[in-house]
């Protein structure tokens, strides 16, 4: 068992070695976020992957986010620390059952959410992330919108647009399983604390809260909130980030049950071991590629 500074040196001269930068989601072990070159929300990081000229990307995420890092720089290595990273909610929507249902509404359009695999993005017609799900759905010519997978996103964008929302039945484990007691508990235990909550999480959660933010929403408005506390309904992960960045304010999970056990099984020796042997490497066959490229790029284009 290697000590954390001798880890953290061995990263950090491979890094140089390799011509490697290592991006982490906000979610990622406190650890893995502070080696990282970049830390971030899905969207964001891949953006970054696109800006940096390193050669190589180490994607500290699931594989999705690793994904779209290829999909979006396919010139670049791009690997990913554990390939069994993965994101449950993004495997709960197939292509075979998504045909299905486009063929049942010739008419809507397909709008996915970025946490979907790629060969459901390329057969999508734009992508969106939870900061830019309700811009991207309104920029749509269509008055009738299939979303997937998440139904959760999918009613929270139903409620702010006035297009037709055709959801999926998918969710977040970690998000869906917040329910609106935990927010009455954490109320009552913190009365003078904001609350904010991800709009992954369920309906009857969103209503109780202060204000749903993405994950850089929350960074962002923590920052310019005159609030010294704050009950944060996400991922635990972003409490790390949170914590470092406002020394001066108290953070509070909604539960402590805000876990989700891939986005933590990513650490400092697999970080170490993926720069040794530059594996696992993501990728993604190139007709994929080339179409879901298509539907992030669209987005990208949409404001955030
Ligand atoms: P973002 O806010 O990064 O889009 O992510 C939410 C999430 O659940 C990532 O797994
Ligand atoms: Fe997927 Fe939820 Fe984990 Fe994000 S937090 S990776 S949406 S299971």
């Amino acid at each position: 068992m290697q000590d954390r500074q001798s880890l953290i040196n061995k990263i950090n001269s491979l890094k140089k070695e390799r011509n490697a930068v290592i991006l982490a989601h906000c979610y990622a072990r406190g650890e893995v976020q502070d080696i990282a070159d970049f830390v971030g929300d899905s969207l964001g990081l891949s953006q970054e992957a696109v800006d940096q000229d390193a050669e190589v990307i180490v994607f500290c995420g699931v594989s999705f986010m690793a994904e779209s890092a290829f999909i979006l720089s396919p010139e670049k290595t791009v690997l990913i620390p554990d390939a069994d990273a993965d994101c449950p909610m993004a495997a709960m929507v197939d292509v075979a059952s998504l045909r299905e249902l486009k063929a049942q509404h010739p008419d809507a359009m397909v709008v996915c959410y970025v946490n979907t695999r790629a060969d459901i993005k390329a057969e999508s017609d734009i992508c969106c992330t939870s900061a830019n799900a309700v811009e991207v759905v309104n920029s749509l010519d269509s008055d009738k919108v299939i979303f997937v997978p998440d139904k959760n996103l999918a009613a929270y964008v139903a409620k702010h647009t006035d297009k037709t929302i055709i959801p999926w039945n998918g969710y977040c484990p970690t998000h869906n399983q917040i329910l609106a007691e935990d927010v009455d508990l954490a109320m009552n235990e913190h009365p003078g604390a904001e609350i904010m909550a991800h709009p992954e999480c369920r309906s009857e959660v969103l209503e109780k809260v202060d204000h749903v933010f993405s994950t850089t929403g929350m960074i962002g408005h923590v920052k310019s909130s005159n609030n010294n506390e704050f009950i944060i309904s996400t991922e635990q992960g972003i409490l790390h980030q949170l914590e470092t960045e406002n020394p001066n304010k108290k953070f509070y999970p909604v539960s402590k049950f805000t876990f989700c056990p891939d986005m933590k099984m990513i650490d400092l020796s697999s970080v170490l071991r993926c720069l040794e042997n530059m594996e696992t490497v993501v990728t993604v066959p190139k007709d994929i590629q080339v179409r879901a490229k298509r539907t992030l790029d669209r987005m990208l284009e949409v404001k955030r």
